[in-house]
C-alpha cells in the first residue's frame, strides 16, 4: 500500500502515529528501527506525541537495522550515537533491551548470527521501520544481497559511500563495511513501513514502482510481504506516475 502526502512533515506525523499506535497496543512490541536523515523528524514527531500521550515504554524491545563496522557507540557517526541523540536520550526505553549491531566487534560472525537469534527469541519483529538508499538497499543490504539473508557483514557499495559520506567531516573517513539486519530478518516482520522524502528518491521509487521482485533492487523483496506501507512525499513520488 501506497500513502502519498505533500510534506515531509505529514509523512513523519503518519509514521510516527504509527508507531505510536504500535506502542500504545502492544506495550511489549518489538520494534525494527533505523536511522538516516529520513527518520529524523519522524523520531522527533514521536518524541512529540509522546510527550502530549505518554505511553509505557518499559517493555519495549527495539532493534536496529544497521551499524557501521570500526564504530564505536561514542563515534558520532555510528549509529549507536545517532539513536541516542534522536530517540534513546529522550525516551524511557531501558537501555537492556536496545539493541544495535555492535560495529566493534571481534568476531563479527558470531555476533551477527547472535542477533538474528536474538530477534527470533522475541518472537520476532512487530513493525520493522526502513529508509531506502538510492540505489534500492533496505538496511545496508545492497544490490545482489540474497532475499534469504540473515545479519551479515556487507562491503558498501560505492553509491552508498557517496550518499552517506556526507555524514562525514571527510569522505575518506565513510566506513567500508558494516553489519546489517538481512533481508529475511526483515521480510519476518509482522509489519513494514518503508519511509521515503525528498526528490533524490525519486528515482527509486519510481523503479521500485515498477520492477517485478529481483536482487538487484533490495527494496522489491517487500512485495513479498503481506503488510508493507510505503510513506512518501510529493517529491519522492513525483515520477511514481511519468515512468507508469
Ligand atoms: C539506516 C538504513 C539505511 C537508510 C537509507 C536511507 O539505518 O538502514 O537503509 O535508511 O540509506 O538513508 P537516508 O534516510 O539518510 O536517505
Amino acid at each position: 500500500m501506497y500513502k502519498i502526502f505533500d510534506t515531509v512533515d505529514e509523512v513523519s506525523r503518519y509514521t510516527a502515529h504509527r508507531l505510536l499506535e504500535k506502542i500504545q497496543t502492544k506495550p511489549n512490541a518489538v520494534l525494527g528501527l533505523a536511522t538516516g536523515s529520513t527518520m529524523k523528524p519522524v523520531y522527533a514527531q514521536l518524541i512529540e506525541f509522546l510527550q502530549q500521550t505518554p505511553a509505557d515504554l518499559s517493555q519495549l524491545t527495539t532493534f536496529n537495522l544497521d551499524e557501521y563496522m570500526g564504530s564505536s557507540a561514542a563515534h558520532a557517526q555510528s549509529y549507536s550515537y545517532y539513536m541516542c541523540q534522536h530517540l534513546f536520550n529522550k525516551l524511557s526505553i531501558p537501555r537492556h533491551k536496545v539493541n544495535l549491531p555492535d560495529g566493534m566487534a571481534e568476531d563479527v560472525e558470531c555476533i551477527c548470527q547472535a542477533y538474528s537469534a536474538a530477534i527470533q527469541a522475541m518472537g520476532g519483529l512487530d513493525l520493522q521501520l526502513l529508509g531506502i538508499g538510492s540505489n534500492g538497499h533496505i538496511g545496508f543490504n545492497e544490490p545482489y544481497t540474497s532475499f534469504s539473508s540473515r545479519t551479515h557483514v556487507v562491503a558498501l557499495s560505492e553509491q552508498t559511500r557517496i550518499d552517506n559520506g556526507r555524514f562525514f567531516a571527510n569522505q575518506s573517513e565513510m566506513p567500508t563495511h558494516a553489519i546489517t539486519m538481512g533481508i529475511l530478518d526483515i521480510l519476518e516482520a509482522q509489519e513494514i513501513i518503508l519511509v521515503a522524502t525528498g526528490n533524490n528518491k525519486a528515482g527509486i521509487m519510481a523503479e521500485l514502482y515498477h520492477r517485478t521482485m529481483d536482487e538487484a533492487l533490495p527494496a522489491s523483496a517487500l512485495a513479498q510481504h503481506e503488510n508493507v506501507t510505503i510513506v512518501l512525499d510529493a517529491e519522492a513520488a513525483a515520477l511514481l506516475q511519468q515512468s507508469a
